[in-house]
């Protein structure tokens, strides 16, 4: 299955992992393995990138920005359009090669390629979008507008847990823009990258487009810090966790370069008493357990009303009691593995911790023996104060809390570092308002009966607090890939002054 799909892609056992226009084929850096959290087999092997080689990728980078720009939006949204056809054309194909690298089951393989596909639809609209405002200027015979210029050379750096959609959401949204971007995948998740680049570089080769999108595979965070501390690089977009984010955007800010942050989150949902529970069951079951709790919006947390407490809890041990694991790529399993040996360890750590802080362990616990990442989903009954719900462990582990006052419920939603994503199941009109309202949800998501994860990309994404407030994807986010530049053109014969100030001879 693996070498057939490999040769789809026209990836071959040990392959570059640096593009700059072309593929270096012999990069001077270190080889390293991409292995499949579900068997622990070697899938294939990359060769890293030297600093040598990153001088190229840069070069190549800047040169294509300077030709790229220069094309008008709605020609780049045609090239982009292109792009989103051969995606559909590779969406099943792809999508198993990420749930083969990522352990994330075949259908949200599937829809992180539909995602990609998304951006591209979307993007393309945008490219006869990109407009700026014209404002009443207070002078006479003047005209005050605000116009839209391509940035430059944008560096991303993305996450295991979605290797492409993330990839797409920035450099989708930079090459409408007129820029070019170097991408720094996590070592997780190589071979997803480098298929992405050779399904977008055959489309841009045959539009003579070389170098827009390019890719720069290093052994470990090399890359990463490569690219926070160029200060060639604009704008530095990064997904992953709060640590990582504090390092890059410490650096990227010295430098006194824009970066826009994905980072941790740690999602609640509060259950009131009026929610219609069978859809609360299914938004809470998918939120807390699909892609293995690996999403940054994955429920983390999950308030309950007292009055319905003990059936709501039932009802959800239940079900998480027939939850399929297994092979993500087999059907009926609904979750796959967790990405790593390390990310098992992180998990079973916290648990115990949960223990030692009075959590009990309602359903699951373990990690399941017998080879892969496999772990049980597990609920944990705490309470708030427990320290371990600060933070935010990358593993399907659920903490449960009864409330009575919605306003205690919110107050906990929020009393957390991170401000991704939050919802409220519920069928009051008041509550709903409550929860979104200026003392509702501190987080860049609400949403009424819907789980926290699974957003569209029309919207924008993204997070306060610790998760970082960038904002990716939909809505307005383009303006973050653009610089703004405001102009006065004076169209008269006198030159008035703003505020009214004289300065004459
Ligand atoms: C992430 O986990 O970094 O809303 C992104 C969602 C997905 C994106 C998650 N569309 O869950």
């Amino acid at each position: 299955m693996i070498a057939e799909l490999l040769e789809k892609f026209g990836i071959h056992q040990a392959h570059s992992g640096v593009f700059a226009g072309d593929w270096i084929t012999k990069p001077g850096g270190p080889e390293f393995d991409s292995i499949n959290p579900s068997d622990g087999k070697v899938i294939a092997s990359v060769m890293c990138a030297s600093s040598k080689n990153y001088e190229q990728v840069l070069v190549r980078a800047g040169e294509g920005f300077k030709r790229w720009r220069e094309v008008p939006a709605p020609e780049r949204g045609e090239i982009i359009r292109q792009i989103g056809i051969a995606l559909r054309k590779h969406k099943k194909d792809l999508g198993l090669l990420i749930t083969l690298e990522t352990g994330k089951i075949l259908s949200e393989g599937q829809g992180e390629v539909q995602e990609m596909i998304d951006m591209c639809d979307f993007a393309t609209g945008l490219s006869r979008q990109l407009h700026g405002l014209t404002i009443a200027s207070e002078r006479k015979d003047h005209r005050l507008f605000e116009q839209w210029h391509p940035l430059g050379v944008v560096g991303i750096i993305s996450a295991f847990n979605f290797p492409a959609a993330v990839w797409a959401w920035n450099a989708i949204l930079a090459a409408i823009c007129g820029d070019t971007s170097v991408w720094k995948p996590s070592n997780h998740t190589p071979i997803t990258s480098i298929a992405v680049i050779n399904i977008v570089a055959s489309v841009m080769k045959s539009n003579s487009y070389g170098d827009v999108f390019s890719l720069c595979i290093s052994g470990g965070h090399l890359a990463g810090e490569w690219i926070a501390q160029d200060k060639r690089i604009p704008l530095v977009s990064a997904t992953g966790s709060c640590e990582m984010g504090r390092v890059v955007g410490g650096k990227v800010s010295q430098r006194l370069g824009r970066s826009l942050l994905e980072l941790g989150g740690n999602n609640a949902a509060i259950i009131s008493p009026s929610a219609n529970i069978d859809l609360a069951l299914r938004g809470v079951l998918f939120a807390a357990v699909g892609t293995a709790g690996q999403r940054c919006t994955t429920l983390r947390r999950l308030f309950v009303h007292d009055s319905i407490e003990t059936m709501f809890m039932e009802k959800l041990c239940t079900a998480y009691g027939s939850i399929t694991i297994g092979n993500p790529w087999e059907k009926g399993v609904l979750m796959g593995p967790l990405i790593s040996e390390p990310a098992v360890e992180k998990m079973m750590l916290a648990i115990e911790e949960a223990k030692k802080q009075g959590g009990k362990v309602l359903a699951g616990g373990n990690r399941i023996l017998g080879g892969g990442n496999f772990v049980e989903p597990t609920i944990i009954l705490a309470s708030p104060e427990m320290p371990i719900m600060q933070q935010e462990t990358f593993a399907p582990i659920l903490y449960v809390m009864p409330y009575h006052h919605l306003g205690d419920a919110i107050r906990f939603n929020n009393e957390v570092p991170q401000g991704l994503s939050s919802a409220i199941f519920t069928d009051s009109v008041r509550e709903a308002e409550q929860f979104l309202s200026t003392r509702g949800s501190d987080c860049g998501i609400a949403n009424v009966n819907i789980g926290t994860s699974g957003a569209e990309i029309g919207g924008a994404f993204g997070g306060e607090k610790d998760t970082g407030g960038g904002r990716e994807s939909g809505s307005d986010c383009w303006k973050a890939y653009m610089r703004r530049q405001t102009c006065t053109i004076n169209g008269g014969d006198q030159l008035p002054l703003a505020q009214g100030i004289q300065f004459d001879l």
